[in-house]
């Protein structure tokens, strides 16, 4: 069995969702799991070895990844799993991730305008890949089946920062806006699977949350209907590196 063990993060009829935290940034990973065909997809794989091994040990077919976004650490397993997984393997992310300059191996982009969905298939399950830019122009959220994928668009305590090459602190805005009125219309006990996990308020480092508590307790989401209190948000921009190259990139 791979190190770390997966832990199962969420079940729902004909559904399995694992998770793993990998690589030096931390990376979650998720793996969506159709019980009834025992076909599995990655989200954002980090190391493609990882999820070949802990599909084998458990008698499944990894048929796909699924990218939230461009970015290397949402990618890096990619070229890896499109060998390994061979012929009919396939590789999703949208195409506007080209606009920030990602050329990256994939299989199949999505074209969906913002917050419109595009239906995605594991096995007999059928989840929504939202577009939901301003992180990156083409991020995109899966929803289905009890989870929200969310990546680097909606933290549990937080949401992404938007100055990166292709990042649109307004275009996150309206995401948010349009994902807390989704998840407001979803049933309370579906859970809220990040690209991080960051720590909250209150000093937890939790992994995943009840849809609930991100509604009630997200920093981002609490600051969405006030032009001031989403302005002051303090993870919306850093002076890094990284935005220093992106400033160069723009
Ligand atoms: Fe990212």
């Amino acid at each position: 069995m791979p190190e770390p063990e997966p832990s199962v993060v969420h079940t729902s009829p004909g559904c399995e969702v694992l998770q793993a935290q990998l690589g030096g940034w931390d990376n979650l990973n998720h793996l969506i799991v159709c019980t009834a065909t025992k076909h599995a997809v990655v989200v954002d794989p980090f190391d493609a070895a990882y999820w070949f091994n802990v599909a084998e040990s458990r008698g499944l077919h990894l048929i796909g990844a699924w990218l939230t976004h461009s970015h290397w650490d949402h990618t890096k397993g990619v070229e890896e799993a499109l060998e390994r997984g061979g012929e009919g393997f396939e590789v999703i992310v949208h195409e506007a991730e080209s606009e920030r300059g990602w050329d990256g191996p994939h299989t199949r982009v999505l074209d969906a305008a913002p917050h419109v969905a595009t239906a995605l298939h594991v096995g007999d399950l059928t989840f929504e890949a939202v577009r939901t830019p301003g992180h990156t122009p083409g991020h995109l959220t899966f929803l289905g089946h009890g989870i929200v994928v969310s990546g680097d668009c909606l933290f549990l305590g937080r949401c992404g920062r938007a100055d990166l090459h292709g990042g649109d602190p307004a275009a996150l805005r309206a995401s948010l806006l349009y994902l807390r009125s989704r998840m407001q219309a979803l049933p309370d006990d579906w859970v809220v699977l990040p690209g991080h996990a960051y720590e909250l308020a209150d000093g937890r480092v939790p992994h995943h949350l009840k849809l609930a508590d991100v509604l009630s307790g997200n920093e981002a989401m609490a600051a969405l209907d006030s032009d001031e209190a989403w302005a002051a948000l303090p993870f919306l921009a850093f002076d890094d590196a990284l935005a220093r190259r992106a400033r160069d990139q723009s």
